[in-house]
Formats: structure tokens, sequence, C-alpha cells
């Protein structure tokens, strides 16, 4: 009797020690996953990252990042715990810095005098430039294996500097990017009534603004061919700007679009450098107004916009282009074609909106651990960055 009480006691006991300690794992772990929770959330809305503008903060663009956090609470940007400044004592050691940006137009200086000097592992050193490499090549070998990220208008950049965003008729932001997977001509919506009467105030083959007459592009010496052209053909190419003798001014930039897309089929959107991926604003014109752009650039332009929608001057050539768009301007029908991504697509400034800033994309990239944490080199910045015959043809320090 007195046994069987025994064991009886024990085998409770037992169920007791289990129950205990099952809710002592699970208390635990819950327990550790709230208390993960908070930490992680504490550490990412309330840890600062340091931005060091190691070159000129006073340099476009990076003078419109401002000091410290203003520049991301102005833009109302996701992530505004970012802190920014050119003043290399601030944190005591610049391996403090969570992140150091270099602007690639005046790396090349500074090369051989004024690099920092130390660097810790966990930093994020970002080459960072607007201009193109035709404008300003990174002649040395010296910075290979030496920057994390790059911030520049090509699309392979971690951050990019983008001048233009394409969103669907959702509102869904789709590109540019290298690999885009446009909606055929052919399966597009007609154009709309409206649109076909607005284009029927057009009179003039094209327009083109420029300021700057003297390109490394020589975009100028293929406008010159392409107004010979037109001219006879009894068509005319306006030269709108500093190098030709139209004018518009720039501080009424809307009327003048509206007027440009009252008068003209076509849109010289040219660029001033040939280098891979760089589209700037000139093409934001044409399309955000009611004009078929005529491009050239470095670009692969099926990138940047749809099939059907524009003229790529370098792949036709001259001759074959002016042919065109004569055609084109003959046949209001076929012209009009030109309009049919208008109903599935619509372009954007990438400062439009807090999604596509650049700046804020740049502190949320801080923000993202994963990112911060994996380890990542450009091996080899010359090949990635440079036009190719940089290589050839000149000296590198
Ligand atoms: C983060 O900082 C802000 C203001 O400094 C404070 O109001 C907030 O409670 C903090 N959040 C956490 C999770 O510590
Ligand atoms: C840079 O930061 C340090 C540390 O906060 C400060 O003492 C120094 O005055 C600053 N320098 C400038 C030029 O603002
Ligand atoms: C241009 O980009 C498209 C993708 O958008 C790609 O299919 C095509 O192969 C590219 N062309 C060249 C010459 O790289
Ligand atoms: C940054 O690049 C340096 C130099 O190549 C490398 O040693 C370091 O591990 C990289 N760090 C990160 C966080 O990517």
């Amino acid at each position: 009797m007195r046994v069987i009480f025994f064991v009886q006691k024990l085998f409770c006991l037992f169920i007791l020690i289990t129950i205990l300690i099952i809710i002592h794992i699970n208390m635990k772990r819950t327990v550790q996953i709230e208390f993960f929770k908070v930490w992680k959330k504490s550490f990412n809305a309330n840890t600062t990252k340091y931005i060091l503008l190691w070159t000129s903060p006073q340099t476009v663009p990076f003078s419109d990042m401002g000091e410290g956090q203003t520049g991301f609470i102005k833009r109302n940007c996701p992530h505004v715990n970012c802190y920014v400044t050119g003043n290399r004592t601030y944190l005591g050691d610049i391996k403090r810095f969570d992140v150091i940006v270099f602007a690639a137009p005046q790396l090349i200086g500074i090369i051989n005098k004024d690099l920092p000097t130390e660097r810790s592992l966990r930093q994020k050193y970002v080459f960072a430039s607007i201009e193109s490499p035709e404008n300003y090549p990174l002649l040395s070998y010296k910075l290979n294996n030496y920057f994390n990220w790059t911030w520049t208008y090509k699309l392979d950049s971690e951050v990019r500097w983008g001048y233009i965003v394409i969103r669907d008729s959702k509102g869904n932001i789709i590109g540019p990017k290298k690999e885009m997977h446009w909606i055929k001509l052919q399966d597009m919506d007609p154009v709309s009534k409206d649109l076909e009467k607005r284009i029927k105030s057009k009179k003039k083959a094209a327009a083109w603004f420029v300021s700057n007459c003297f390109s490394a592009s020589r975009r100028e010496e293929v406008a010159k061919e392409i107004k010979i052209d037109l001219m006879k053909n009894y068509h005319v190419l306006d030269i709108y700007g500093n190098c030709g003798l139209f004018s518009c001014s720039k501080d009424k930039a809307d009327e003048c679009n509206k007027m440009i897309e009252d008068k003209y089929y076509f849109y010289l959107s040219f660029e001033n450098s040939l280098s891979e991926d760089y589209v700037t604003e000139k093409l934001l014109i044409a399309v955000q107004y009611n004009i078929v752009p005529v491009v050239f650039g470095g670009a692969n332009y099926s990138r940047f916009l749809p099939d059907g929608s524009y003229l790529d001057a370098r792949k036709l050539g001259v001759p074959k282009l002016v042919e065109k768009m004569i055609e084109l301007i003959k046949n209001p029908k076929k012209y009009l074609e030109y309009f049919r991504w208008k109903n599935h697509y619509s372009y954007h400034k990438t400062s439009e909106s807090v999604e596509t800033n650049e700046y804020c994309k740049m502190c949320s990239l801080l923000n993202d651990d994963d990112m911060m944490r994996r380890n990542s080199i450009y091996d080899d910045l010359q090949t990635w960055w440079n036009e190719p015959d940089f290589k050839s043809n000149v000296v590198y320090v």
C-alpha cells in the first residue's frame, strides 16, 4: 500500500516538473523574441547613422543634402536618422562614420595627397557621381578594391542618382532597369481622341534646347547635320538657348514646354556625353509632354523607353533619321502610334516622391542591416566606371 502511494507521488511530481519545464522553455522563448524585437526596434529607430562627405560638401549634388539630419527631415524621408557632415573630426575618429562619400569629379585631384589614412572594415566607402565618366574618368588603379558602394546614375549602383522614374498605370515603379519587360507595341491600347486632337496643332519639325554648345559627345555636329537635312526638305530644327536663335525663359519652364508641345513634332534629347545609362532630364521633357523624343546618347535606350516611342539618332544615322521624321510628319496616323505607350506608363522625376528620392534612399540603405553587414567591394572600378577606350589612350596616375 505504502509503495503504491509512493509511486503515485513520484509520478505526480514527475508530471509537475515536466509541466514546469515546458512552461519555462516557452516563456523563455517568447520573452527572448519580445526582447529581441524591442532591441532591434530601438536599434533601428534610434541609432544615428553618420555620413561623412570627404570631398567638398558645397558641391552639387551634396550641397542639397544639408548639414545633419535636415535634408532627410525636410524631404519627409521614411528614415531620418542619418547625420551628414563634412567635418572629419566630428566623431573624434573617422573610423566611427558609417559611410564616407567621395565625389568622383574631385577624386582624381586627391588620390595622392588626401585620402583617409585609416579605415574600419565595417564602414562603407562610397564612390558618388552624377557626372559621366566621359567628362570625369577615373584614371587611376589605386582605387581598385577601395569602394564598397557606388552612388551614381548607373542602373547597377547601390544607390542611384536617377533623373528618371518610370511607373506603370497602377503607379508601381517599374524602371528604368537593365532588363525591362515592356508591353509590346501591338498589345498597347490605341491613343485617346483627346490626344489625337491635341497633336493637330503641331506645325514644325523639331526643337532643341541647349546651353552648352560644345560637348564631349559632339551632339552639336549631329544636330547641325539634322538641321541641314531637314532644311533640304523644307522643314526646320529650331535651336533654343545659348547656341541658337530662339529663346524661352527658364523661369517659365512649364509654359515653354507647353509651347514646344503645341508646335513641334520632335524634341531632341541629346546627351552631352556618350556613357552607359547616362540619360538625363532632357528625356523627361519629351515624355512628360506630348512630343516624340529623338535620342542621342550612350545608353541602351530600351532600358529607358518603350518600343515604338522614340527615334534613336545614333542607331539610325542622320539621313535615315530625317527620312523617318518627315515620313511621320506626313502621316499623322503613324505619328500618333508613338504615343500608345502613354496608356500604360508615365515618367517622373526621382525627387518627386520619397520612395524614389536619392537622398532618402541613401538613408534607407544605411538602415538596411543586411546591406550594411554584407561585405561588398568594387574590385575593378575602372572597368565598371570608365569608357572602354580610356584604357588605351590616356595616362593613369
Ligand atoms: C527613439 O527616440 C525618440 C526621440 O529621441 C523617442 O521618443 C522614442 O521613444 C525612442 N524609441 C525607442 C524605441 O527607444
Ligand atoms: C568639427 O567637430 C568637432 C567635434 O564636434 C568640433 O570641435 C569642431 O569645431 C568642428 N569643426 C568645424 C569646422 O565645425
Ligand atoms: C538592351 O537592353 C535590353 C533590355 O532592356 C536587352 O534585351 C538588350 O539585349 C540590350 N541591348 C544591348 C545591345 O545591350
Ligand atoms: C569595404 O571595402 C574594404 C576594402 O576593399 C573591405 O576590406 C571591407 O571588408 C569592405 N567592408 C564592407 C562592410 O563591405
